[in-house]
């Protein structure tokens, strides 16, 4: 494989594809324009919509870019190494032009001539429908392609829930795709007792090689055929990064050295390292983006993550005005998101304030969180007094008592909750 920076993978993604008479155009920015069904772009097609459904004309029939990306939909994931709530994903597409075959001959020959991964270290997966998405035929068409490339004990059939990529949002294109996988050996996990054959950790999506759109989901899920048969493929920039820098997680990757390791520095435990910077980082996106932290929509998101990298901090005994500093330092390594118009200032402001306000409850609180450690037990009472009375999120509780080894009271916490709701109504 090829030792690259993450700057010469972008450029060897995007020159290929041009090569390949695709057209490079900007990336845009994380927060969609004129979709309600979005909160934030989690794709490369995301900002690309229109051109699938053939209500603009894309400026050529053959894309390719790269785009920031935000999906909280993985936040429980953060913390392992491959997971990132923000990432920058290397697409390309065809719109109406070249469908299965090309597309994958285009993967094949990109991922093992150009980057040089090895062939016998590749899977790929095809969709399988298991009757969960009536009118979807299986892909054998894709798993037939491939067999040129890859032996067939290394094409696996996968269902919809797996496979069918799509509508990002509510509703839009979307349909079955083909995804590679790279082995990164034995040390990253042995077969388990399901036998599977993509074991998580190990086995890494490396390329999400073609979502063959051809459909499209409506807002009640109905299922239509879109007015052409299109491709849209994405890689996660980080994820190349990680596997051909020999590195231990996207957060590591030479792009993120310096902030990465000056948190790990201070917070030590990795799985909350990782955590720190990747809610920070993008944090620090949404704040250059123009996003508030409040209790609405993005604002909210935005207000999580704050609170979850500083809750990370504070579990690990670091010190909470640090964070201003990781910000910065993390500023000076990320890309701004294009659009970007809120000054650096600004952002340190708000996120300042935000931050110290967080900081404050859990100063305020600490004695009672030492309580909780020190009995190493928590009761239902306590646990919804420390929410109602004293304003401590629940998710901050859980992960104290995630971090002792306390099991959180679920029923009588429960119990607390509704009592509280009856009382209100009355
Ligand atoms: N849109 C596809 C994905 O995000 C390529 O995986």
């Amino acid at each position: 494989m090829k030792q690259m920076t993450t700057e010469e993978i972008k450029n060897t993604f995007l020159d290929y594809f041009q090569n390949n008479g695709h057209l490079v155009i900007p990336k845009s920015g994380i927060i969609p324009k004129n979709d309600p069904t979005l909160l934030f772009i989690n794709a490369g097609m995301a900002p690309l919509k229109d051109y699938f459904l053939q209500k603009t004309i894309p400026p050529s029939k053959r894309l390719t870019n790269y785009q920031d990306c935000i999906r909280l939909i993985d936040i429980d994931s953060i913390g392992d190494s491959y997971h990132g709530t923000s990432f920058r994903m290397m697409g390309s597409w065809s719109f109406g032009d070249y469908f299965k075959e090309e597309s994958i001959e285009l993967a094949f020959k990109l991922i093992t001539e150009v980057f040089g991964f090895p062939k016998e270290k590749l899977y790929a997966t095809v969709f399988v429908n298991d009757g969960t998405l009536p009118g979807v035929p299986d892909d054998f068409e894709s798993a037939e392609i491939w067999k040129k490339y890859l032996p067939a004990d290394r094409i696996i059939p996968s269902p919809p829930s797996d496979n069918f990529w799509g509508p990002p949002g509510d509703s839009g294109p979307c349909g079955p795709c083909t995804e590679v996988f790279f082995d990164r050996g034995e040390s990253f996990g042995s077969t388990n007792e399901n036998k599977d054959i993509l074991i998580s950790g190990r086995h890494i999506e490396i390329w999400n090689a073609g979502v063959f759109m051809e459909y499209f989901i409506d807002e009640e899920k109905n299922i239509s055929l879109l007015p052409q048969k299109c491709v849209d493929t994405g890689a996660g920039m980080e994820r190349f990064a990680m596997i051909l820098q020999n590195k231990n997680s996207i957060h590591e990757i030479d792009q993120y050295e310096i902030p990465f390791s000056y948190i790990a520095e201070n917070v030590l435990d990795l799985k909350w390292s990782r955590i720190v910077f990747d809610h920070l980082k993008t944090s620090l996106l949404m704040l250059q983006s123009g996003i508030k932290p409040s209790n609405q929509k993005e604002g909210y998101l935005l207000r999580r993550l704050i609170r979850r990298s500083l809750t990370g901090m504070y579990l690990n005994g670091c010190d909470l005005q640090k964070s201003n500093d990781f910000l910065s330092l993390i500023s000076e390594h990320l890309e701004k998101p294009t659009g970007a118009y809120v000054k650096d200032e600004e952002v340190v402001s708000i996120f300042s304030n935000e931050s110290g306000l967080f900081s404050k409850m859990l100063k305020r609180n600490k004695k009672y969180f030492d309580k909780i450690v020190a009995e190493g037990n928590l009761t239902g009472e306590y646990a919804f007094a420390l929410k109602a009375t004293h304003g401590v999120p629940e998710e901050l509780v859980r992960e104290l008592c995630n971090k002792y080894h306390i099991t959180f009271p679920e029923d009588d916490f429960l119990e607390k909750m509704t009592q509280h709701k009856e009382v209100s109504k009355k």
